[in-house]
């Protein structure tokens, strides 16, 4: 079996790398590594050496990393979706119920007190009546990992639930009112959570035009990522009274010390737990396409597993633009030698099929095809 050495950018957690095998050794030149776990670390100015062969993200966003000048030279990048959900559930739920209660407005209060403070607190604690989560409506967009974990823990003590979501995930059990209109959907919300990646299509989903849908003295909260509202125009609201708090873990500059907004310090995912969960899964899914060929969970190609096939090898080959992978593969190898050929379904123009050759087979032809990035053969 062949040796990969692994390097890795930020700490990554103990219970991630342990799980790397005999098979694996770790490195600190990354010029010799086949494989890298990233956590944050921005990797858009490094120049990556012709071994590399697969990024392990141990996290979910990928903006640190360059995808595409990593995908033209056939260097996977592996995500690790859900493996943080929990972490940042528990703080969602914690931001709805922080709202609710204004906890964040009364431990500030309590610690400004002197002299004897039981009194005072008996006397004052009235201007911080909070209201109970339960039987109030909360409406998510994004019901993905993190999304339909928190309408789940919502449901589970006594909220309503409703949802707009391109995609639900098979994770949500709780019942949940599916909007596909998300004006209509926030009409009736008292607390407003988004859970989207920032793409085109969710940047400054937030704004002016749907805060006015919005019930007055509604709650908005992200957790996700800052460009998904539009800043000002979630200020103005909350300045107003339109929106009575804006709970949200994407602290910048214009969010501290304004009253009706808490802004947690990008907490979401510093677990322990999130922490170890995500580095195991990066972990795993490097071994997975080093050793097998098998892609889970990347953003730059698609995935493809495929189990070994006595009397075969597996030819993983990595390609941009090809529209009919497996007439070329065939017209390279000879179609006799071609056993099977499964072909990622594809996003962009990045492929990704792993063909079942027959062993003693002539591979080399496959690193000719016109468009074709990287090719290793294991078996
Ligand atoms: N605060 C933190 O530390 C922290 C940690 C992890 C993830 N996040 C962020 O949380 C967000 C959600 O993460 P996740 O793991 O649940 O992702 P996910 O991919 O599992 O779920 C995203 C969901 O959004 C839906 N979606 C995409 N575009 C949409 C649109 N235009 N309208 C409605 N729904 C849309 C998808 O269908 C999917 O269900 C991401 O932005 C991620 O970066 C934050």
């Amino acid at each position: 079996m062949q040796k990969y050495y692994i390097g890795t950018l930020n700490n990554i957690s103990k219970v991630g790398l342990n799980r790397l095998t005999d098979n694996y050794e770790l490195t600190d030149d990354l010029d010799k590594a086949e494989g890298i776990v990233v956590r944050s670390y921005k990797m858009h100015d490094m120049d990556f050496s012709d071994n590399l062969l697969a990024i392990g993200r141990a996290g979910a966003g990928v903006n640190n990393i360059p995808l595409d000048k990593c995908a033209d030279r056939g260097i996977v990048v592996f995500n690790t979706p859900g493996a943080n959900s929990n972490a940042v559930k528990e703080l969602v739920i914690g931001g709805l119920i922080m709202a609710a209660r204004n906890t964040y407005e009364a431990i500030t209060w309590a610690d400004s007190l002197e002299g004897d403070v039981a009194a005072q607190v008996e006397k004052g604690k009235k201007q911080f009546k909070g209201t109970e989560i339960s039987g109030k409506t909360l409406g998510i967009i994004g019901l993905g990992a993190i999304g339909a974990k928190v309408a789940n823990a919502a449901h589970a003590l006594g909220m309503n639930v409703v949802g707009n979501s391109v995609v639900v995930s098979p994770l949500l059990t709780a019942p949940c009112k599916m909007y596909d209109s998300i004006p209509e959907m926030v009409e009736v919300c008292d607390y407003v959570s988004i859970h989207v990646p920032s793409l085109p299509a969710t940047k400054g989903m937030i704004n002016k035009e749907l805060i006015s849908h919005m019930k007055d003295g509604a709650v908005i909260l992200n957790y996700a990522r800052p460009d998904l509202i539009v800043e000002e125009d979630v200020l103005e609201a909350v300045k107003s009274g339109k929106i009575s708090k804006y709970m949200t873990d994407l602290a910048d500059e214009n969010l501290i010390n304004v009253p009706g907004v808490i802004a947690t310090p990008h907490l979401g995912a510093s677990t322990a737990e999130a922490e170890d969960n995500c580095a195991a899964m990066a972990v795993d899914e490097l071994m997975d396409y080093f050793e097998n060929g098998n892609i889970r969970n990347s953003v730059n190609f698609p995935a493809v597993t495929v189990d070994p096939k006595e009397g075969t090898v597996k030819a993983c080959i990595l390609y941009k633009g090809i529209e009919d992978i497996s007439s070329a593969v065939k017209e390279a190898v000879g179609a006799d030698n071609v056993c099977g050929l499964t072909d990622g379904k594809k996003r962009t123009e990045y492929g990704y099929a792993i063909a079942l050759i027959g062993e003693g087979t002539d591979t080399s032809a496959l690193e000719k095809i016109d468009g074709v990035l990287k090719v290793r053969v294991i078996g």
